[in-house]
């Protein structure tokens, strides 16, 4: 049970007033009981004395007292009280409790300790039960003289008198002892109420303050420890807000951080759960939902990523860097680098940072092939020359029929090389990007009749026909000549080795929106569909040893398609096998 703290602090002063007044209170009664008596006993000594000085003074010359009933009776009357007038002998001469006739019948009190008392020493006192009026009395006595004795004067006070007052003593010392315990606790409550509400107001401060609201401020309560407090919770509440402030900039920072990285980050806990996870990896998991709090193995359902936060988090390593290919969601090769998070020599967690490096892998690999395939081309042109240079001269050149064709042929490789060679480098300059071109306004069709000038003759020799369709006004293009020739020349050129004798090439250039589209149609042999998304890679070629026959180095189709590129242009294919070619590209117009 939750008890406020006033309530706690009253409970505490009111406990100790109470014992405090309980002390006092015993102290008290015994004291003023003391007192009392004391003082009773003086007032009945005193009225005593009054009533022995009165009776004295009745005395007759005889030492006798006349009418000593009357006299009792008047004394019992004025003190209000029992008077007893008691001759020197003992016999009862007069009570004021009793007639005439029982005074005879009274015996004798002589013996009465009072009186024996009062005959020693002048007075005497007793308490005792009075068979007479059947009740405790208090008794006391003292001689009447005037030359010698002449009797005794006593009074009695029943003690349950006494009591009663002694009672009424005690009742009002107890009334009061209430009434100041019910006084001070109203007072020590509203003292306590106010000692404790700067402490119940900074209690709430508090409270705000861990669920971040940092606005409410403690008053400042004065210079002592109160004070203190509320001075030191201020400072504390503005140390916090700033170290939350600076934590939430930290975290922010931390956020855009990783969630600018270009690697997946995950971490976990020493139970394999995630902590953490950017998006990065979540992209490349296709993650769509909060993976925090939740099992890695859940999330990433990938064998060997698992294997290897076992082996960190169940220190099997310290360190791990893995290469894994994976297959869900997409075919990818990943580097995995893992390591553990420790604290205090224990492993609390680990970091697993995941690097995407299939297009790295692809480049490599393109690279590799390139440089066999630039091996190979080079090297069967070169095999050819050496071979036919050999026999020249291991005495062939004497047959000057079989000389002249083997010269011949030195001469075609060695075209061949030079037109390899010239692909190369063109590939080489146009792929680093230091091509030089230069654009300027230009009418395409005078570039496609110079290109068209180069294969008339092989044309003519192949009979093919050829169908040139164009509007008037065709709006000019920004190119470089040179260059948008070179497409042209490589494009027809093409065509014209892939078309059969007799066959048919159609070119067409359109105007559609803002670009300049020209399709260059063959009837040729066309290409498989399969090798259709292959055409532009460099080397590629459907049948290898048909362009080399042909003279074609492969690198014909990639270098078009950079040079369209560098034009902001497009180029596309379209084949049917054994029916033909559609090669297009688009380029802006002004
Ligand atoms: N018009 C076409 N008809 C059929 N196949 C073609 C045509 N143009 C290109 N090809 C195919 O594309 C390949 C690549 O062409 P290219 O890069 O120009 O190389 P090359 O002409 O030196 O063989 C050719 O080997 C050929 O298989
Ligand atoms: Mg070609």
């Amino acid at each position: 049970m939750k008890i406020k703290l006033h309530w706690k602090l009253t409970l505490i002063f009111c406990s100790a007033i109470l014992v405090g007044l309980f002390i006092g209170c015993f102290f008290l009664t015994s004291h003023l009981t003391q007192r009392f008596e004391d003082n009773l006993m003086t007032d009945l000594n005193y009225r005593l004395s009054l009533g022995k000085n009165f009776l004295e003074s009745q005395l007759s010359s005889q030492n006798i007292l006349p009418d000593p009933i009357n006299l009792a009776n008047q004394i019992g009357k004025e003190q209000n009280l029992r008077a007893t007038i008691i001759s020197p002998d003992g016999v009862v001469l007069g009570d004021s409790d009793l007639s005439a006739e029982e005074i005879k019948n009274v015996e004798n009190h002589l013996h009465r300790p009072e009186i024996q008392e009062a005959l020693k020493n002048g007075g005497g006192k007793s308490t005792r039960y009075s068979k007479t009026i059947r009740k405790y009395l208090l008794y006391m006595a003292v001689c009447l003289k005037k030359e010698k004795l002449a009797g005794f004067l006593r009074y009695a006070l029943p003690v349950s008198y006494i009591d009663i007052l002694k009672g009424e003593q005690t009742k009002i010392i107890i009334a009061s002892l209430i009434l100041v315990f019910l006084l001070s606790l109203s007072f020590t409550f509203v003292i306590s109420l106010v000692v404790s509400r700067p402490l119940v107001e900074m209690g709430k401060i508090a409270q705000e303050m861990a669920k971040g609201n940092f606005s409410k401020k403690p008053d400042p309560y004065g210079q002592d420890e109160m004070g203190d407090l509320a001075r030191a919770l201020s400072y504390m509440s503005d140390e916090v807000k700033d170290k939350l402030d600076l934590l939430k900039q930290e975290t922010v920072k931390l956020d855009t951080v990783l969630s600018s990285m270009f690697e997946g980050v995950m971490v976990v806990n020493e139970k394999g759960r995630i902590i953490l996870m950017n998006l990065s990896l979540r992209k490349l998991f296709l993650i769509d939902f909060e993976p925090e709090n939740k099992a890695a193995i859940e999330v990433i359902r990938n064998p060997q990523i698992h294997d290897i936060l076992e082996g960190i988090l169940n220190k099997k390593q310290q360190i791990i860097s893995e290469e894994i290919d994976i297959t869900q969601p997409r075919e990818k090769i990943l580097r995995i680098n893992a390591v553990p998070i420790m604290k205090n020599e224990k492993i609390i967690g680990a970091v697993l940072v995941c690097h995407d490096i299939t297009e790295i892998r692809r480049l490599e690999k393109i690279r590799q092939d390139f440089m066999a395939n630039v091996s190979h081309e080079l090297r069967t042109p070169v095999t050819c020359i050496k071979g036919y240079a050999e026999t020249l001269l291991d005495g062939g050149l004497e047959d000057k029929e079989r000389s002249k064709e083997f010269v011949n042929t030195i001469l075609q490789n060695s075209n061949r090389l030079e037109t390899l060679i010239s692909d190369l480098l063109d590939l080489a300059v146009i792929e680093s990007n230091k091509m030089k071109m230069v654009f300027s306004p230009l009418d395409i069709k005078p570039v496609l009749e110079r290109s068209l000038g180069v294969f008339k003759k092989s044309m003519q020799d192949k009979k093919i026909s050829l169908t040139i369709k164009t509007s008037e006004n065709l709006p000019k293009i920004m190119a470089d000549d040179k260059r948008l020739t070179q497409v042209f020349v490589n494009l027809l050129d093409n065509a014209v080795k892939y078309t059969m004798e007799g066959g048919a090439i159609k070119i067409e250039i359109s105007c559609n929106n803002n670009m300049l589209q020209v399709d260059i149609a063959d009837t040729g042999i066309g290409i498989p569909e399969k090798d259709l998304p292959r055409i532009f890679e460099r080397f590629y070629r459907v049948d290898k040893s048909r362009s080399r026959e042909l003279g074609g180095t492969g690198l014909g189709l990639s270098i078009v398609k950079h040079l369209i590129l560098s034009h902001k242009g497009q180029i596309w294919v379209q084949s049917t096998q054994g029916q033909g070619s559609t090669f297009s590209f688009s380029i802006p117009h002004i």
